[in-house]
């Protein structure tokens, strides 16, 4: 497995490929788990080879966020990359990443706003410039995102699309641990008593899930219900716990059921932090998921 750091070098890399080869690639920030791993599976099925980039991108957090402490065991990833058999990992180097006096960025305004959008400014402006400055370097046709993130792959393809980027974004299940907890490089911050506490978010999820699934339209109401389960447990701090388009991210109407959204459904979409650490978490509600989760 190749670990390239240069900027000169990947595009030499990829100059080499053959040009009737697909490449996936697999954007990460490290910390790699199986969800990462579940992205990387995806790819190696579909494209004759794979990149994953490893680079916790500043530009994503804000001053009060984690990105001093956030865990970066690269030596821990490369063995588990190498381990799946994975050809390229591309972790460039900060300093030639971003020119110390970059002034360019990408915006995305409508998706990026809501959700994790007003309680972190500047997170998708960071994500989307760190992202297509990736796609313009590995020049992949294929590039696989976790639906657990559901609002960035949501920004994600409303740039390929406003952009005309030659990428195709791939959308892949969550993992999660067998009591529900969706997995997250974060979840290492979590103390026993809070990782006791943090499926619940999962389970106010899917006590929604549960009751739409008897009956119930309202998407007020299906709303109340899911955050009141969290709200019980005062280790637990709200930022939101909405219903919205799974595209648009548009609140739904108050009295439209959910059941007109169409084939793509509704986002459930949580974030809360368990004392200290920040989780989200969603659950699409369409009819496959559904059959799924009955
Ligand atoms: P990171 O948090 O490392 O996640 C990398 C990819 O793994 C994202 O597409 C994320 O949605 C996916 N992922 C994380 N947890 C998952 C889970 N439990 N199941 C399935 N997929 C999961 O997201 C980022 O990095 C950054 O914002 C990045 C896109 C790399 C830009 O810096």
């Amino acid at each position: 497995m190749k670990i390239i750091r240069s900027l000169e070098e990947l595009r030499s890399w990829r100059k080499k490929l053959a040009p009737d080869k697909s490449l996936g690639f697999v954007p990460t920030m490290g910390a790699l788990h199986e969800g990462h791993l579940s992205l990387v599976h995806q790819s190696q099925k579909q494209c004759s080879s794979t990149v994953v980039s490893i680079f916790v991108n500043p530009l994503q957090f804000s001053p009060q966020e984690d990105f001093s402490h956030y865990p970066r065991p690269f030596e821990q990833d490369c063995a588990l990359l190498e381990h799946e058999g994975i050809d390229l990992v591309f972790a460039p180097d900060a300093a030639q990443f971003y020119a110390p006096d970059a002034s360019t960025y990408v915006l995305e305004e409508t998706v990026s706003q809501p959700l994790c959008g007003s309680f972190r400014p500047g997170h998708f402006r960071g994500v989307t410039t760190v992202v297509l400055k990736l796609f313009h370097l590995v020049q992949p046709d294929f590039s696989y995102f976790g639906q657990k993130d559901a609002q960035q792959c949501a920004v994600l393809e409303r740039m390929v699309r406003d952009l005309n980027v030659q990428v195709q974004i791939v959308k892949c299940p969550t993992v999660r641990e067998p009591d529900g907890l969706a997995l997250s490089s974060r979840n290492i911050y979590l103390n026993p008593l809070e990782r006791e506490k943090a499926p619940l978010i999962y389970q106010s999820l899917k006590a929604a899930v549960d009751a739409y699934t008897q009956g119930e339209r309202s998407v007020r109401l299906l709303e109340k219900l899911g955050r009141s389960i969290l709200e019980k447990e005062p280790l637990f701090k709200i930022q939101y716990w909405e219903i919205r388009h799974p595209i648009t991210l548009a609140p739904l109407d108050k009295t439209d059921p959910l059941a007109t959204v169409g084939p793509e459904g509704a986002l459930i979409a949580v974030a809360a932090y368990l004392r200290k650490t920040r989780l989200i978490d969603n659950w699409v509600l369409n009819e496959e998921s559904l059959r799924k989760s009955k």
